[in-house]
């Protein structure tokens, strides 16, 4: 009985799954994907959390935060990458740790995800909403605020832009993968383009004595820190959901996950040095850190170019968010986990529609009625749970499977997984004990479903499976 929660999906199983004419449409190359992880990464981590990371937690040490998250996610990239290519399935982590550690880890990694990716699309309407609102504003439009925002803020009723915007990107989603990707590339480079105007300009109005106390919070301050702007890096794990209709996974995804990690890091590290430069560190608690720093060195119409690229960093945010979330749901479903009704794709599309228009409905309620304030803390501790199952299950398959080809290794082995799971756990213990106990929350309402629901209809170990005895007999030997 308790043998079957961790018995194991075989990896031929899965490979079969996904060359079968049934599975997903493939569609990206190596270009897109690599534009999607910068799409998913470069978002509301520098663009908003900069200013308040630095001015109550880490002062201009900030840029060390980055780098320590910046390393921690490289060791985990590089255990992404191994499994991205070994098996290039639907459902990221959630797969992986299903053919490594068995489906009670799945499980919990594919909750776990589902917690993230939700999370994301939530907080990111938001955001999107207040730039949204900011440039109307700027441009001399005033819409009522009870329409802008959630109650109890500004005296507000509903966030209607956050509510429009999801519901925009749920439509571009079930139009198809293809489309989707290609909208992403456009934004992404309008971003890119922002966030290299910002440091072009910002890099004439360093004051070195803003970097004075450089640590103001002491070393400690840089470990919050980081725990906070790991927030930043999150996305090149979101890439890894759309493993199925990648062209070429083996090839493409080692280039696209840490080409787009590497990038990152450098751009964020040089616009947090020239952000902390500009203004005083203090002075950053505010929404629009980035656009403040521009306006308050006199550079007014670079504010706005900045807060209209700042919108389109969080629309593709969005918008891959929202398609790992759906993939996610959509190989949980396929599995037996999540009820069947949402593996059904769209007649036309090929797309996961019900999946979508599920996370659609519930982000949108929630992006609509609920004040944000520590949704990006709850999605670091979700992310960080799947970082450490991935980076583990790499450690045991290549004891427990060493004989499957992994087209990209993980190297060093075992200190890159030991590194990165270290790394991990450290950021964990920085986060404010309210969002590891919501965590934990979370967890124990899923294994409540689990019990109830996933573990009975579950195509592997489940009563009604209709895979049941096939796929057991390929169960590898212990
Ligand atoms: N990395 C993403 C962001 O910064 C989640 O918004």
């Amino acid at each position: 009985m308790t043998r079957r929660l961790f018995w194991k999906k075989p990896i031929s199983h899965l490979l079969e799954v996904s060359e079968s004419k049934k599975g997903l449409k493939k569609v990206l190359g190596t270009p897109a994907v690599f534009l999607m992880g910068l799409g998913a990464i470069i978002g509301a981590g520098i663009f908003i959390l900069t200013g308040v990371a630095s001015a109550y937690y880490a002062g201009p040490a900030l840029v060390l935060s980055f780098v320590f998250a910046g390393i921690a996610c490289l060791f985990t990239a590089l255990c992404y990458a191994e499994f991205a290519t070994m098996v290039p399935v639907a459902g990221s982590a959630y797969t992986y740790s299903y053919v490594t550690l068995g489906e009670l880890f799945a499980w919990i990694i594919g909750w776990d995800l589902i917690l993230e990716y939700t999370l994301i699309v939530t907080a990111l309407a938001v955001g999107w909403s207040g730039y949204m609102v900011s440039i109307i504003s700027t441009l001399g439009i005033n819409l009522p605020s009870q329409l802008l925002n959630p109650p109890g803020v500004s005296g507000g009723f509903v966030n209607l832009p956050a509510v429009i915007i999801i519901g925009i990107i749920s439509l571009l989603l079930i139009r198809g993968t293809k489309l989707s990707s290609q909208f992403n590339s456009l934004i992404v480079m309008i971003k890119l383009f922002v966030v290299l105007l910002f440091i072009a300009i910002g890099v004439n109005y360093i004051h070195p004595a803003n970097y004075h106390p450089f640590l103001p919070y002491g070393y400690i301050g840089i470990f919050k820190g980081a725990a906070i702007i790991f927030f930043a890096y999150i996305g090149f794990d979101a890439i890894t959901t759309a493993a199925e209709e990648v062209k070429n996974p083996q090839r493409t995804f080692p280039i696209a996950i840490l080409g787009s990690l590497v990038v990152a890091s450098i751009l964020y590290i040089i616009v947090t040095l020239v952000l902390n430069g500009m203004v005083p560190y203090y002075s950053l608690g505010i929404a629009a850190p980035v656009a403040y720093a521009l306006n308050s060195v006199g550079i007014h119409w670079a504010d706005i170019v900045v807060s209209v690229g700042a919108l389109a960093g969080l629309t593709s945010v969005i918008l891959v968010g929202f398609f790992g979330q759906s993939r996610v749901f959509y190989a949980m479903a396929r599995d037996g986990l999540l009820p069947p009704f949402f593996t059904k794709l769209h007649e036309t599309f090929q797309t996961p529609i019900n999946g979508i228009m599920l996370v659609g409905v519930v982000a949108a309620v929630l992006a609509a009625f609920l004040p944000i304030t520590d949704i990006a803390e709850l999605v670091n501790i979700g992310t960080l749970a799947a970082f450490i199952i991935v980076s583990a299950s790499v450690l045991v398959l290549r004891k427990t499977r060493p004989d499957i080809n992994r087209p990209f290794k993980t190297p060093y082995l075992p200190w890159v997984p030991i590194l990165a799971i270290i790394s991990a756990l450290g950021l964990v213990y920085e986060l404010p004990t309210v969002t590891q106990l919501r965590f934990v929350v979370w967890l124990a309402i899923g294994l409540f479903i689990y019990f109830f629901y996933g573990r009975k209809h579950s195509h592997l170990t489940g009563e009604h499976g209709t895979g049941e005895e096939e796929v057991i007999k390929n169960i590898p030997e212990e």
